[in-house]
């Protein structure tokens, strides 16, 4: 084993068996702190010099041999606001990165649904809040975590090859956390297949993530978070959004509903609301902060009960939050076509600031497979309700979910579905192929479909909705929408942004500094999945 004999400052966590070496000053967004070199279990009292394979030091070896620091004295720094640090003092203004180099940095990854990226936002917030730096590669992380989906089997299997890419060896002095939905699908079945885990926390138990971290951080080898039952939203102080012009907001955790090939009952656990006076004191810090479109989400969105005794119903929190100082657009998903009622639509009538756009999960067309799937409703009976959207006052856009080759299901069946599309000529449709998961009624079901027949349904289903989709982008050459612009292209000129109905368009303009702005845009070109446009001023209402 090759070692390197040297001094290195360190740093060993009071009451803990774990110990982090620090070496030259780098920067990390803008400040200037002390690399973290390694982490490295040991007992406390060993402070002097070591001998130490360097491939267990998680930097590699770039450290320069006789460039040794003074170890930080974390408790003074926090005690008196600053301390001696490598010849500098280190003033209260530096804490926080200093302490992000004390706690180390973090590498986050997200798969799957916006609820997904919205915990993650959360996640994020709660170790800043702990002092930790986040990072954009795991090679420099001391943190690595995984926020997974395990929606279906192609999602779940990604963490496992992510966990791969790690073994025993390379992995030394790195803390490696998995989240989400496959944590609490495989609870502890992941420290066995992927022993160099030691954290496992399902997004039921994230309210306590913190108390998590902290047996992470005091050296304890195998963490597990994985209770269904807390009661509790997973409320933060600090939440690091992505995007600096439209806020996710979660408003209701789990789902009570009972869907024969849904696995989310079982990991994200039983449906709990958020108090709604909670959510309106959020949506005004966000509206402080400069958000201007905020997007609601639960699996069942609409389902959301208010626990406070105003008993608020989800129609007048939606009017609620629109009505904050500062916010232009309010979103919210995904709906469910049982909880769906007029006082919805009724209120997306009197409020411009609702955005004008529904996703209503169908699943099927066929009431028959309906049944199988344990949707609650009939094919007509979802007919109704897209017959109560169409009825509002405005448009409303309207996309759906579609699962082909649900077992048992016939080519009379897929007819149906397809024969859907052309009754309620969706403004999208996101298709999938069934796939069978882990502690859900449909995996003892029989009549199960091959794959190459899946996707051979599920192709006539894409080709079905591309027609519908490319005659419904023509019909919308020379209209004008307003966007809220968030992307900027390398090419010159060109931008992008959503309209309130939810599509990209992709737009020309002469202006400068558009991003977070709203601007009026015409369309000029349109293909099945995006429309093109330029900035239109000045020229009567626009479509919303
Ligand atoms: N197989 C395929 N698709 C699924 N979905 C949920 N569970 C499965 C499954 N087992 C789809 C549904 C849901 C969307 C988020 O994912 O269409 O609305
Ligand atoms: Fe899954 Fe059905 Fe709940 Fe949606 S409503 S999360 S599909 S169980």
């Amino acid at each position: 084993m090759q070692k390197l004999k040297m001094e290195l400052p360190l740093w060993i966590q009071p009451g803990t068996r774990h110990a982090r070496w620090f070496g030259p000053l780098e920067e990390v967004d803008g400040a200037q702190v002390p690399r973290l070199i390694g982490v490295l279990n040991c007992e406390p009292g060993m402070g002097k010099t070591f001998d130490i394979g360097l491939e267990r030091l998680t930097g590699g070896c770039e450290f320069p041999t006789g460039s040794a620091i003074n170890t930080i004295d974390r408790g003074r720094l926090e005690k008196e606001g600053s301390a001696t640090f490598r010849g500098a003092r280190a003033e209260a203004s530096e804490l926080h990165a200093l302490r992000g180099a004390l706690r180390g940095t973090f590498f986050l990854e997200t798969f799957g649904c916006q609820m997904n990226d919205h915990d993650s936002e959360k996640v994020a917030g709660v170790l800043l809040s702990r002092g930790y730096t986040q990072v954009a590669s795991p090679e420099s992380a001391s943190l690595i975590l995984y926020n997974t989906c395990s929606i279906r089997e192609k999602a779940a299997q990604k963490v496992f090859s992510r966990l791969g890419e790690f073994g025993l060896t390379e992995n030394a002095g790195r803390i490696i956390g998995v989240l989400g939905c496959v944590a609490q699908q495989e609870g502890e079945e992941i420290f066995r297949r992927a022993p160099w885990v030691s954290l496992v926390c399902g997004s039921a138990s994230y309210s306590k993530l913190p108390e998590l971290l902290a047996q992470v951080e005091a050296g304890n080898q195998r963490v597990t978070g994985l209770d269904t039952d807390t009661d509790e939203t997973f409320e933060t102080e600090i939440t690091r959004r992505d995007n600096p012009w439209r806020a996710y907001l979660t408003i209701i955790e789990g789902c009570d509903k009972a869907c024969s090939y849904c696995v989310v009952p079982y990991t994200r656990g039983p449906e709990r609301s958020r108090a709604s006076d909670a959510i309106l004191r959020e949506v005004r810090q966000l509206a402080e902060l400069g958000y201007s479109e905020v997007q609601l989400l639960g699996q069942t969105v609409n389902s959301y009960l208010d626990p406070t005794p105003g008993k608020m119903r989800f129609s007048e929190l939606l009017l609620a939050v629109a009505d904050q100082v500062g916010i232009r657009r309010v979103r919210f998903t995904t709906s469910h076509p049982s909880d769906f009622t007029q006082d919805i639509v009724d209120a997306l009538d009197s409020q411009p600031k609702l955005c004008n756009h529904v996703h209503l999960p169908v699943q099927s067309g066929s009431t028959r497979v309906l049944r199988a799937m344990q949707r609650t409703y009939s094919r007509e009976e979802y007919l109704e309700k897209i017959g109560m959207i169409r009825g509002a006052k405005r448009a409303i856009s309207i996309t759906t979910d579609i699962i082909v080759g649900f077992p048992g299901e016939t080519d009379e069946d897929l007819a149906e579905t397809l024969s859907l599309l052309d009754a309620v000529k969706y403004d999208n449709v996101f298709s999938f192929k069934y796939s069978p998961r882990p502690h859900t009624p449909s995996l003892a079901m029989s009549g199960l479909i091959s794959e190459e027949e899946k996707s051979r349904r599920l192709a006539l289903l894409q080709e079905k909705q591309r027609e519908i989709q490319t005659a419904r982008h023509l019909t919308m050459v020379g209209e004008k929408f307003e966007l809220l612009v968030s992307g900027k292209s390398r090419r010159e000129n060109q931008w992008s942004g959503h309209t309130s109905c939810h599509r990209v368009i992709n737009f020309s303009s002469q202006e400068q500094a558009l991003l977070g702005k709203y601007v009026q845009v015409r369309v000029t070109g349109a293909t099945p999945n995006s429309l093109v446009g330029e900035q239109a001023l000045g020229l009567g209402e626009p479509h919303l």
